[in-house]
């Protein structure tokens, strides 16, 4: 048996966890993970799908993002077939929006504590568990995304209230925010808050704030669009100038750089960087090798922040 020093280095399938450990809702995973969003692209090779997912778990990530709006279910599907009990990959996923098929754009907001917990109930089934491990209320109060209108703008307080008590029924094990301000961050911490997750990356760096009180209160800082995002009209890391120097000068590739300063700008940072692209999975996890030295870390702090505040709607 594997003694508890060399059991949190090394995940289920006994791969060295990629990136190390962090910690996310009272359990060690690895501090690379994997978003899954971008596996809807991958809807017409549903073998490709699976296999990258089984890839991450060779690669020792055992966390991993989805939502049961991430290409109408066919995430979570896959997710399902690919992914074994004995794997223990962490699966978190996120409600506060449903798949709207043939709107104008592929999902809508849910915001409503019905639509909360139905949200759930979906997730549930289509990953096929009784308890999924950590779930992160989208709301819409920062960051690109959509914007909420009539009766889907909620009051926090009703939104908690929904979250806590499918935490008490055990049908979740923990609360995460997504896309929230300082402000709500603040009014939501005594409901229990295991992780916050708001577009943040190397070129949009607005919320160092909540970051700040993340680590103050023990919150898992879990970035989307850590790259700057796949959606055209936003800045992408890998275009930086300075990001490009450093990974010449390092022998990596530029989107190594901007994830391996991600894990570098503070302790409670875990990545989940998207990609439907195996050769770029392997490069992610190698991201846990990159050590930036103090004067690169300085050039690129001092890359000014330019957040893309793309409204979908
Ligand atoms: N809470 C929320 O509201 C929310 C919103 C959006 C996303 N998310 C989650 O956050 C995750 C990450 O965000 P994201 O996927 O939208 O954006 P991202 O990780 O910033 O960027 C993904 C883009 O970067 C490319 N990429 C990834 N690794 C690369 C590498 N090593 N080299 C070159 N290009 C690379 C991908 O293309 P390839 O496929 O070609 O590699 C894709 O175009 C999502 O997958 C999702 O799970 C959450």
């Amino acid at each position: 048996m594997a003694s508890p020093a060399r059991s949190s280095q090394v995940t289920a399938s006994g791969a060295p966890r990629a990136g190390g450990s962090g910690r996310l809702a009272g359990r060690t995973v690895s501090r690379i993970g994997f978003g899954a969003m971008q596996l809807e692209r991958l809807h017409g090779d549903r073998k490709a799908a699976v296999a990258l997912l089984r890839r991450c778990v060779e690669l020792g990530i055992d966390h991993i993002d989805t939502a049961q709006f991430y290409g109408d279910g066919f995430v979570n599907d896959v997710i399902r077939e690919a992914l074994r009990a004995e794997d223990d990959v962490m699966v978190v996923s996120k409600v506060g929006a449903e798949p709207d098929p043939g709107g104008p754009f592929p999902l809508r907001l849910a915001q409503r504590p019905e639509q909360l917990r139905a949200g759930v109930e979906d997730n549930l089934k289509a990953l096929g568990v009784d308890r999924i491990p950590l779930v992160n209320l989208r709301r819409t109060d920062s960051g690109p995304g959509l914007r909420a209108r009539g009766d889907q703008v909620v009051p926090l307080d009703d939104q908690l209230a929904v979250m806590t008590a499918l935490r008490d029924e055990g049908k979740i094990g923990a609360v995460g925010l997504s896309s929230v301000s300082l402000d709500v961050l603040r009014r939501a911490l005594p409901a229990g808050i295991a992780c916050v997750q708001n577009a943040y990356s190397l070129l949009a760096r607005t919320d160092e704030d909540l970051l700040g009180l993340c680590e103050e209160e023990g919150i898992a800082w879990v970035p989307y669009f850590p790259l700057g995002g796949a959606f055209d009209g936003m800045p992408k890391v890998t275009d930086e100038p300075a990001v490009r120097a450093a990974a010449r000068e390092l022998g990596a590739t530029p989107a190594q750089v901007g994830l391996a300063w991600l894990l570098h700008h503070a302790p409670n940072v875990l990545l989940i960087p998207g990609t439907a692209d195996p050769g770029h999975l392997k490069a992610n996890v190698a991201v846990g090798e990159v050590a930036l030295d103090e004067a690169t870390l300085a050039a690129l702090d001092a890359v000014p922040s330019r957040p893309a505040d793309v409204a979908f709607d």
